[in-house]
C-alpha cells in the first residue's frame, strides 16, 4: 500500500488546525455542527480530502456514514473513528478527536512500515449527537438496524424539514437502513475525549471503557391556557410553565436520590411572549442511570410527580419517549486485550452515549479508548484535552490498531 507524500509528518497538529475554524462561534468559542449542516458537511468534505491525500478508498452508505479504507474493504477488518457533528455550542474534541487520532494512527502505522493483514477503516458516523433530529447515534443506529428506515424517514428537525429531504439538500442520496459499510469488522475501536474526570483522579492520560450507562430522551408536553400576564389573577391561571418548573426540580431530586443523572436542557415555550401566560411548554428530559431498572424508576417517578402537579395547576401532560439506549457492556476479551497492550491503563464506565456502544449492542466486537480531560467539561466550549494527552491517545490507538490489524 502506497504512502502519500501529501500527508505531513506531524499530521495530528495539521489536521486539528484544519478543523479548528469550521462551525466555530467566535463569541463563545463553541461549535455548531448539527448533522447535514453546512459546517458538518464542510468537516465531511475535509475528511474526504484527507482520505484522498492518503490514497484511502472512501465508501459511504445511504445513511450518510463514511469509511476511508486502507486496504481492500473485506469482512474481518479493523475499524476505528468517531463523528464530526456537535451539540449546539459544543466542544472541539467530542467526535473530532477520534477521527483525527484515527487518521494520525494510520499515518504512524504506515511510517512504521506496518503491513496489516486486515483492512483498516476510519469511520465517520453521521448525527451522533442527535442535535438536529433528536435521535442520538442516528447514523450507527440506521447502519445496524437498531433504528428502522421508516421511523427515520419520518423524523423532522426543529424547522420541520424531514430527514430524507435534509440529506438530499446536502447532496447525500438517501437510502436509509442497514448497510454493510463496515463489512462485519473483527474489531471497532473508538477513541474519545473523556467527559468526566475519572482519568484525572487515576492520574492517567488514557483509559479503556467498560460500559455505557443506559440513557434516553423523553419529551414532556405541558398544555395550559394562554392569558394576560398583567390582568389574570394568580388563582385563575392554568400555567404550564409552573408544571414544567416543578418537573425540572423533581427530575433533579429523583436523580440525586438514586445516584443517576437527569437534565432538562431544552425548552420550547408557546407562544413565548414576555407578557403572556404560555399555552404550551415542551421540555426534553435527558436521563441516565447505571442500570436499566434504575433509569426506568427514575423516569416513572418524574412523570408521576409531573402528572400530579399538572392536576393541581389545571394543566395537562403528555410524555413521549424519543430515544432509549439500554446499558452496554463492552466485550470483555477485547477490553482486556486493550488494557494488556496499554500496560494496565484504567478501566471506566461512562454516562455518555457513543457509536461504539450502538455497534457493541449489535454484536460488533467494539471497544473505546478515553483521553484525559482536565476539567471533565464536555458538550460545552470549555471541553479540552492537553496536547500531551492527545499524543498519548494517538500512541495508544496506533498500538491497538497495529496489534489488531497484524494478527490473522
Ligand atoms: C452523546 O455525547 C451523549 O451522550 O449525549
Ligand atoms: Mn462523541
Ligand atoms: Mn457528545
Amino acid at each position: 500500500m502506497r504512502q502519500s507524500c501529501l500527508v505531513p509528518p506531524d499530521s495530528f497538529t495539521q489536521m486539528w488546525g484544519d478543523l479548528a475554524a469550521i462551525g466555530r462561534d467566535a463569541r463563545t468559542g463553541g461549535y455548531h455542527r448539527p448533522g447535514w449542516s453546512v459546517a458538518e458537511q464542510d468537516c465531511v468534505r475535509w475528511f474526504g480530502a484527507q482520505a484522498r491525500a492518503r490514497d484511502l478508498r472512501l465508501n459511504e452508505d445511504g445513511n450518510g456514514n463514511r469509511v476511508a479504507w486502507w486496504g481492500e474493504p473485506t469482512d474481518g477488518g479493523v475499524v476505528t473513528g468517531s463523528h464530526l457533528d456537535s451539540v449546539p455550542d459544543g466542544g472541539a474534541f467530542d467526535g473530532p478527536l477520534g477521527v483525527v487520532s484515527a487518521l494520525a494512527a494510520v499515518d504512524r502505522m504506515r511510517v512504521a512500515g506496518v503491513r496489516p493483514v486486515r483492512p483498516v477503516g476510519v469511520a465517520v458516523f453521521v448525527e451522533e449527537e442527535g442535535s438536529r433530529f433528536g435521535k442520538p447515534c442516528l447514523g450507527s443506529r440506521l447502519l445496524t438496524g437498531a433504528l428502522g428506515a421508516a421511523e427515520a424517514a419520518a423524523l423532522r428537525d426543529g424547522d420541520g424539514y424531514a430527514l430524507p429531504d435534509t440529506m438530499a439538500a446536502a447532496g447525500v442520496e438517501p437510502d436509509l437502513g442497514p448497510s454493510d459499510l463496515l463489512r462485519s469488522p473483527a474489531a471497532f475501536v473508538e477513541l474519545h475525549v473523556e467527559q468526566g474526570r475519572a482519568l484525572v483522579h487515576a492520574d492517567a492520560p488514557v483509559g479503556v471503557a467498560s460500559a455505557i450507562w443506559p440513557h434516553g430522551r423523553w419529551r414532556f408536553d405541558f398544555t395550559g391556557r394562554a392569558d394576560h400576564a398583567g390582568t389574570t389573577a394568580m388563582s385563575d391561571r392554568c400555567d404550564p410553565m409552573l408544571t414544567c418548573a416543578m418537573t425540572v426540580l423533581a427530575a433533579n431530586k429523583q436523580a440525586r436520590l438514586v445516584d443517576a443523572r437527569a437534565t432538562v436542557g431544552r425548552l420550547d415555550v408557546t407562544p413565548g411572549g414576555t407578557n403572556a401566560i404560555a399555552s404550551r411548554v415542551r421540555a426534553w428530559l435527558d436521563a441516565r442511570a447505571p442500570d436499566d431498572a434504575t433509569l426506568h424508576q427514575l423516569v416513572d417517578a418524574v412523570a408521576h410527580q409531573a402528572g400530579a402537579r399538572a392536576e393541581r395547576d389545571g394543566t395537562s401532560l403528555a410524555v413521549e419517549i424519543e430515544s432509549l439506549t439500554a446499558r452496554v457492556d463492552f466485550p470483555v476479551a477485547l477490553r482486556d486485550r486493550l488494557v494488556a497492550l496499554l500496560a494496565g491503563v484504567p478501566v471506566l464506565a461512562t454516562g455518555a452515549g457513543h457509536d461504539a456502544g450502538v455497534l457493541a449492542a449489535a454484536g460488533v466486537p467494539a471497544a473505546m479508548l478515553f483521553v484525559r480531560n482536565p476539567t471533565g467539561v464536555s458538550h460545552a466550549p470549555g471541553e479540552y484535552a492537553e496536547p500531551a494527552d492527545c499524543e498519548a491517545g494517538v500512541q495508544a490507538l496506533t498500538a491497538v490498531l497495529t496489534d489488531l490489524a497484524s494478527r490473522p
